[in-house]
């Protein structure tokens, strides 16, 4: 069978956005692998003849985003068994002509907590029960810390927990009301409210925050959010979103390219990308 000297990787979206394409070319650059990527806009109907066209031009790897990432489930050929279990897919690798979806958003997400302290065991706060929070809960229960889930909805919070229970994880997830903070030794905002489009605000104010208290926001828009600031006020170790963003992106490439991300270059894009 005929194939390119190129390899091709790409996203699907909704409106085509450059972000993961600039992290992956510079991965590609720093290895001098001959792959390109290419970020295409589609619409919701579209999403089974590009996955058509992936299996056709032999595209080795997409990036999704919502509302993609539930729409490419039934459609997929296998799922990573992390994938199945938050029933979101970001990432869709093609293995000859076999589409296989997984969720890097989750290891992606431990990884960038892992960098500022120990997991197993430890007392995380994860604010928010969305789409977001799902990827972050299981991956964190996963990693044997003890998770505790604070949202507006109590009971989207309640059903998160129920849902990461049954993968009977080390220690059982919980819902929770009061934002004690005193009782963690890490809270991860996973709400909306510190992006820029949303206003920005912190979900807790600053003095609220105990100095050992690590905080990680998945938010990357802006990087240093209302409550990476208010956190770094403290003198708390504070985690920015750009570093979940950044391992994400590294184990996608890793799934597509079979080789170790370059991380140094890969976040030297990211940093020019976001500032
Ligand atoms: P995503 O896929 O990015 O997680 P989402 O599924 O819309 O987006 O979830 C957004 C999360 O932010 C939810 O947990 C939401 O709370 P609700 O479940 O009560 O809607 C939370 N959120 C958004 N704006 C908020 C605000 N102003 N205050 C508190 N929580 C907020």
């Amino acid at each position: 069978m005929p194939s390119s000297p190129i390899t091709l990787c790409g996203s699907l979206s909704l409106h085509a956005v450059s972000l993961g394409a600039t992290l992956h070319a510079a991965g590609y650059r720093a290895l001098g692998l001959d792959f390109a990527y290419v970020p295409f806009a589609i619409e919701r109907d579209e999403l089974a003849s590009a996955l058509d066209a992936m299996r056709a031009l032999k595209i080795r790897g997409f990036g999704v985003s919502m509302p993609f990432k539930l729409d490419v489930i039934p459609l997929l050929d296998a799922l990573d068994p992390m994938a199945a279990r938050i029933g979101a897919v970001n990432t869709i690798v093609n293995d000859a002509g076999r589409l296989v979806g997984y969720n890097t958003d989750a290891p992606g997400s431990a990884r960038a907590l892992g960098e500022a302290m120990e997991l197993a065991d430890r007392r995380v706060l994860v604010l928010g029960a969305g789409g977001a929070a799902r990827a972050v809960v299981h991956a964190l229960a996963d990693r044997s810390m003890h998770v505790a889930i604070a949202n507006r909805t109590r009971e989207k919070a309640s059903a998160l927990a129920d849902d990461v229970n049954r993968s009977q994880p080390a220690h059982p997830v919980r819902a929770v009301d009061a934002l004690e903070l005193d009782a963690y030794d890490a809270l991860v905002n996973c709400t909306s409210q510190t992006m820029a489009e949303y206003g920005g605000a912190s979900p807790v104010a600053s003095e609220a925050i105990p100095p050992n208290l690590v905080v990680m926001d998945i938010v990357y828009k802006p990087v240093q959010t209302a409550l990476v600031k208010a956190a770094e006020a403290r003198g708390a170790r504070a985690v920015h979103g750009g570093r979940m963003l950044l391992y994400q992106a590294a184990r996608q490439f890793e799934l597509y390219t079979g080789r170790t991300a370059p991380l140094d270059a890969m976040h030297a894009a990211l940093e020019r990308a976001l500032t």
